[in-house]
């Protein structure tokens, strides 16, 4: 793999400022969206008197924890527009989560948020390893969601040659990144295991593949995944995070210097993390809920946004800014099987530890009776046969009842057998009976 190693001139000046100067700016920064929020949405503001604060309590930072925090369920209370603090004729984007069950949520930009975003997004490529001239292969969803446009616009202000592919025509991606010279990247890490699969499919080599990195987000992806997708093409796989309420993609971002988990972009967040279950903040390097704090956006000013991410803090490492931990669940994705609790995380390590395993993976979670059933359904490699898969599932099954305590069925196919993602990948398919 070649070094991007990251020239320190480069930098904007902020990302190796000193902690000082990184906390003097967001108690101002702070300040101002506090008082932003509280004067321009009613309805943070009467949460903020039923919780009997004001803006000019935040004296330092730590005095955040006064305020209250703000859930996915406020945004739908105000659907569409409610919390926005500005007209909404100064509003020139807007986003939505998908909305699968419920209303969506429903997001919006001022001229100012995007160039902001933008800004973010261009220094999170940089810390990619991107440079200006690279061509950048955008095959993240263009629409309401955030990353095809988020990932656009920063890599146009880096400089870059941009190909808004969005996702999905899988062998068209192949055909476009041999064709145009691609050397970034930017999909979710289960869709580029598509975009390998297509790669294999027609006898190309993914390592003679002209890309060299990479900006990976939008779902959980663990380092045995990281370790699969860069030995296959040669390139960096880094970590991007990010979330609609409070940007996109681009709130933190791994350096490619050293892949320790994604930075976060503290001048623009200000982030906690609490204990899910009673709400109270956790020092650094406890695990927990993160939770953010937007610090200069005009439209969606956030306030304590309790994000549902597991990670925790960490010093900085190739920038001054603190990380988070690579984030591995939700905690509202752990799943409950007689008695055990697990994320769907563990089980991909499990796959992925094992050799002849594909890494495309779905877990089943069914109801026999009383009893609570989870099923992996996954795929072996090219070259099997029946005999060899069966030997796998029960090694499987073995492993993960020896690491994680569970009894599960391993439902291994052939290639190509397990389902496919061309965006966020649904790990999770939950036959149970409601109710
Ligand atoms: O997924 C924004 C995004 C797009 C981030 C592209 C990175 C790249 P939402 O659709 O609002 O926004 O979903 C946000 O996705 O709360 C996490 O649970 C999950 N997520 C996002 N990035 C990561 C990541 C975009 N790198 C939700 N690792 C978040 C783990 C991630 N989970």
């Amino acid at each position: 793999m070649r070094d991007l190693m990251t020239d320190p001139a480069r930098l904007d000046p902020i990302e190796t400022a000193s902690r000082d100067e990184i906390a003097a700016l967001q108690l101002a920064r702070l300040k101002w969206s506090l008082t932003h929020a509280w004067e321009n949405i009613p309805a943070m503001r009467a949460k903020f008197e039923a919780h009997g604060v004001h803006p000019s309590d935040l004296r330092r930072l730590e005095d955040i924890r006064l305020f209250p925090f703000t859930v996915k369920d406020d945004l739908r209370a105000t659907y569409p527009f409610g919390m926005f603090a500005v007209p909404r004729e100064q509003v020139i984007r807007l986003h939505a989560s998908s909305g699968t069950t419920g209303k969506p949520t429903v997001v919006g930009y001022t001229r100012n948020d995007l160039d902001t975003w933008s800004g973010l997004m261009a220094r999170s490529l940089r810390a990619a390893g991107a440079r200006p001239g690279d061509v950048v292969h955008v095959a993240y969803g263009y629409g309401l969601f955030t990353g095809g446009f988020g990932a656009h616009y920063g890599a146009e202000r880096l400089g870059c040659t941009v190909v808004p592919v969005s996702g999905g025509m899988t062998p068209r991606q192949v055909t476009l990144i041999e064709d145009f010279g691609a050397t970034v990247i930017c999909a979710t890490p289960s869709y580029m295991l598509s975009i390998l699969d297509e790669y294999r499919a027609r006898g190309l080599d993914p390592a003679r593949s002209p890309l060299r990195t990479s900006m990976f987000g939008g779902e959980p992806w663990s380092n045995a995944m990281r370790t699969e997708i860069e030995t296959a093409f040669d390139m960096h796989a880094i970590d991007c995070y990010g979330l609609s309420e409070v940007m996109g993609p681009g709130v933190a971002m791994e350096c490619v210097e050293t892949k320790d988990g994604p930075h976060l972009w503290e001048d623009h967040f200000y982030p906690e993390i609490i204990d899910p279950d009673t709400g109270a903040v956790l020092p650094d390097g406890a695990v927990g809920e993160l939770v953010l704090t937007s610090l200069t956006k005009e439209a969606l000013p956030i306030i304590r946004y309790r994000t549902r991410d597991l990670t925790r803090l960490l010093p900085g490492t190739a920038r001054s800014m603190r990380r988070i931990e690579k984030i591995a669940a939700r905690s509202d994705d752990m799943i409950i099987l007689r008695g055990v609790n697990l994320f769907p995380s563990q089980i991909e390590e499990q796959i992925l530890a094992l050799p002849g395993l594909a890494p495309h993976w779905q877990i089943e979670l069914a109801r026999k009776g009383r009893m609570d059933t989870l099923t992996v359904v996954a795929e072996t490699v090219a070259g099997m046969d029946e005999a060899a898969r069966a030997d796998l599932a029960s090694r499987l099954q073995k492993r993960v009842k020896q690491g994680m305590g569970i009894s599960i069925t391993a439902r291994l196919g052939p290639p190509g057998s397990a389902p496919r993602s061309e965006g966020k990948a649904k790990r999770v398919l939950d036959l149970r009976p409601r109710g």
